[in-house]
């Protein structure tokens, strides 16, 4: 892995399996120190494609080299609008299939924003009331939309958002629209948690894959910053890492 700077940022570059090796390190290096001192981690997930792997080797570490969770409580970042926790698609049960069934983390532990509500502003509350409340987030992991949406704050959101129900880009539906057998069939809303939400965070890494990313990850690396690139608010975060591969960086 090396670190190349972009603008006024660092990131570090390198192949997937060495940027999730120093993710997870990261990771083993809270969940112990925590532990030491008799407390819990705190993390904030992410869904989609690119944590993937990263969920994997964490799962491997858990394995093979007895990594634990057991002192781990996790929020996730977003969820579709109506879909429960038994709908295949819902970002509830990617985190299952991906990663907390193969680990021991306490499933009172984990949380996936409020789906079915019919408060939606009242689940939002509580959602960032229950972040606070847990001590609030030392590690939050983002992956970032196509066109520089993190979590589902999508182009326009405020810097001072929380969270929130919003509409889905016509972008990030096209892009859902292959796994969910076709664009009328991706929800139109999603309850996310806000920029101020994520910004909160004590450390911040964001995770990118792929050529598709590259122009958009420079964006929010070192374009202006603003609601046009909401990852862009990065930039201003006092703990951020960027870890991207080859073809995100373009290198
Ligand atoms: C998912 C999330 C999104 C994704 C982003 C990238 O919880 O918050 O912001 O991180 O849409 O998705 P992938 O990784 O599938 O390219």
């Amino acid at each position: 892995m090396k670190k190349i700077q972009i603008g006024s940022q660092e990131a570090q570059v390198g192949e997937v399996d060495e940027l999730c090796g120093a993710l997870a390190d990261e990771v083993e290096a809270l969940i112990q120190s925590r532990a030491e001192a008799g407390k819990f981690a705190v993390l904030g997930l992410a869904t989609g494609s690119t944590p993937l792997p990263l969920y994997a080797e964490l799962i491997r570490r858990h394995r093979e080299e007895g990594l634990s969770f057991a002192n781990v409580i996790s929020f996730n970042l977003d969820e579709y609008e109506g879909l429960g926790r038994d709908h295949e698609r819902s970002y509830w049960c990617e985190m299952w299939e991906n990663l907390f069934d193969h680990v021991d983390v306490d499933p009172e532990n984990v949380s996936v924003p409020p789906s079915l509500s019919d408060d939606p502003d009242r689940a939002a509350t509580e959602y960032e009331a229950a972040i606070q409340a847990a001590g609030g987030i030392d590690w939050q992991l983002l992956g970032i939309g196509g066109e520089g949406h993190i979590g589902f704050n999508e182009k326009g959101s405020a810097l001072d958002s929380r969270t929130r129900r919003v509409t889905l880009a016509r972008k990030t539906i096209i892009d859902a629209a292959p796994s969910f057998g076709g664009e009328e069939n991706v929800p139109t809303h999603a309850i996310t948690m806000g920029v101020a939400s994520i910004l909160e965070a004590k450390r911040i890494v964001l995770m990118a894959r792929g050529a598709s990313k590259k122009e958009i990850v420079h964006l929010a690396i070192s374009g202006e910053v603003g609601p046009d690139v909401p990852a862009s608010f990065l930039q201003n975060h006092k703990n951020v890492g960027w870890f991207l591969d080859g073809d995100a960086a373009g290198s």
